[in-house]
């Protein structure tokens, strides 16, 4: 099989260029100006960018929390990732209590048998002890070089001493592990606060976890890997105070990788307050237009490594079990499908970034470090033909209506974004056309290497 595109602008983090891409076999066979070869499938890319495919390093696909299970598992979220131009996600299978990790291998393999994206897993622990640390190999040898911890959620929180032990065992293999970075003791003392004064509806999650109890989170993550000697990265960091804090490690010389979301430079905690606020509970929550230039800064400046979309969504139903008290919503919205164009629309479009950094935010820098390049992540002869032709001047609204989302709300309702990912080619494969899903189910899994330390 091979599909020749023509005409677009091939868009790598080294420059961007006319010229078309040849795709044989599943793979890229060639990239230049004007190639004449015979093909089954020409696909005129005039006035787009054409990008190595988009990998979310962040999605709750098919999570049960106990009290409720995501709205979205991975047959309707891959399908809505896909159409969004994202051919690779990496999703946290999580070992729960009394769970091993090779059981949460096994059911997360399991839950991904229906995906129309490629995919591999981060393995999320509960757990840090003896009979988990003798896991570890064998997760390595099953593909997975990332990992991650919690220091928030009752479920999943564990301690300083074995975030620091975790990121020595975990860094001598070559693995990563992600910490969502905030003070667990802290935001409950404001949460028990904001109840006592009968402050109950969604505007009080805000009010619980400001900048200060992200910041205090991170920095105390950036000191713990400058103790364990090992790198660190940062899940969805939303504040100039917590970047602030990366970048203050960094000067000390602590490895530290950066991820951010599209919920936080697009936005605003005043959201809360809106009729159907329970939609934007998410944690960290929304934030100010401080935090949200700050962390376009980042971008900008290389400071921030990639943009998953944190994407684990709930439906009005699920969200209404916080409807007397805003601690009982389940934490969570939807946005794989809709994270290229959101990053295209408020940091391409508004010129903070360039077309090739954000083939460096979306992909690029995701392969690296999760241990896929340069089979994914690159438009490189030989590399795997993940694709997306992006479609600069596309306008239109984003709505739930719309969106593949099994989910009957959106955090971007309403946001009007300048463009759109029009085609998608999957291991080679055209699979969204014009906007369609026209292949469902062609999703692989990922088998990953150790990580690349690309900052070191
Ligand atoms: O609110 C969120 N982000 N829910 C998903 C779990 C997490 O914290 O990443
Ligand atoms: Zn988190
Ligand atoms: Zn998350």
């Amino acid at each position: 099989m091979r599909i020749l595109i023509k005409n677009g602008t091939v868009v790598r983090s080294t420059g961007r260029k006319q010229a078309d891409v040849l795709i044989q076999d599943g793979k890229i066979a060639k990239i230049a100006p004007d190639i004449e070869a015979e093909a089954d499938r020409v696909i005129d890319a005039a006035g787009c960018f054409i990008f190595a495919g988009f990998i979310d390093t962040h999605t709750h696909f098919d999570l049960d929390l106990g009290v409720t299970v995501t709205a979205d598992d991975f047959e309707t979220g891959t399908k809505a990732a896909v159409v969004g131009g994202t051919t690779t996600v990496l999703d946290f299978a999580t070992q729960d209590h009394g769970m091993t990790m090779h059981d949460a291998l096994t059911l997360w393999h399991k839950k991904a048998e229906k995906s129309s994206c490629n995919y591999g897993f981060h393995m999320a622990v509960s757990e840090w002890n003896d009979a988990r640390k003798v896991e570890v190999d064998d997760m390595f040898r099953a593909g997975i070089s990332s990992f991650k911890m919690y220091m928030v959620y009752d479920a999943m929180k564990v301690t300083d001493g074995q975030i620091y032990d975790a990121q020595k065992f975990i860094g001598a293999r070559g693995g990563v592990i992600g910490v969502h970075c905030e003070n667990y003791d802290v935001l409950q003392a404001r949460i028990a606060e904001e109840k006592a004064k009968g402050h109950m509806d969604p505007t009080a999650h805000p009010v619980t976890r400001p900048q200060a109890v992200e910041a205090e989170g991170v920095a105390r993550l950036m000191r713990i890997a400058e103790l364990s000697g090992y790198p660190a990265w940062v899940v969805h960091l939303s504040t100039a105070d917590g970047l602030e804090e990366v970048r203050r490690a960094r000067k000390r010389g602590v490895e530290v990788y950066a991820e951010t979301c599209p919920q936080y430079i697009t936005l605003d905690v005043s959201q809360y307050a809106e009729p159907d606020g329970a939609k934007y509970v998410m944690s960290p929550p929304l934030r100010e237009a401080r935090d949200r230039a700050a962390i376009l800064d980042g971008m900008k400046k290389r400071d921030i490594d990639f943009v998953g979309t944190d994407h684990c969504s709930f439906t009005m139903a699920q969200k209404a079990l916080g409807k007397d008290d805003f601690s009982k919503i389940p934490n969570g919205g939807a946005g794989v499908q809709n994270r290229a164009e959101l990053v295209y629309t408020y940091a391409v479009k508004t010129g903070a970034i360039t077309p090739e950094q954000m083939a460096l935010l979306l992909s690029e820098r995701a392969a690296r470090l999760f241990g896929m390049f340069p089979k994914k992540g690159v438009l490189r002869v030989g590399s795997d033909a993940d694709i997306v032709i992006f479609d600069p001047n596309d306008p239109h609204t984003i709505s739930w209506k719309t969106n593949l989302h099994a989910c009957d709300n959106s955090p971007y309702e309403g946001v009007e974004v300048a463009g759109r990912t029009r085609d998608v080619l999957l291991n080679g494969e055209l699979v969204v056309e014009n906007g369609k899903l026209i292949k469902p189910y062609c999703g692989q899994y990922v088998f990953r290497k150790p990580c690349e330390w690309y900052r070191k």
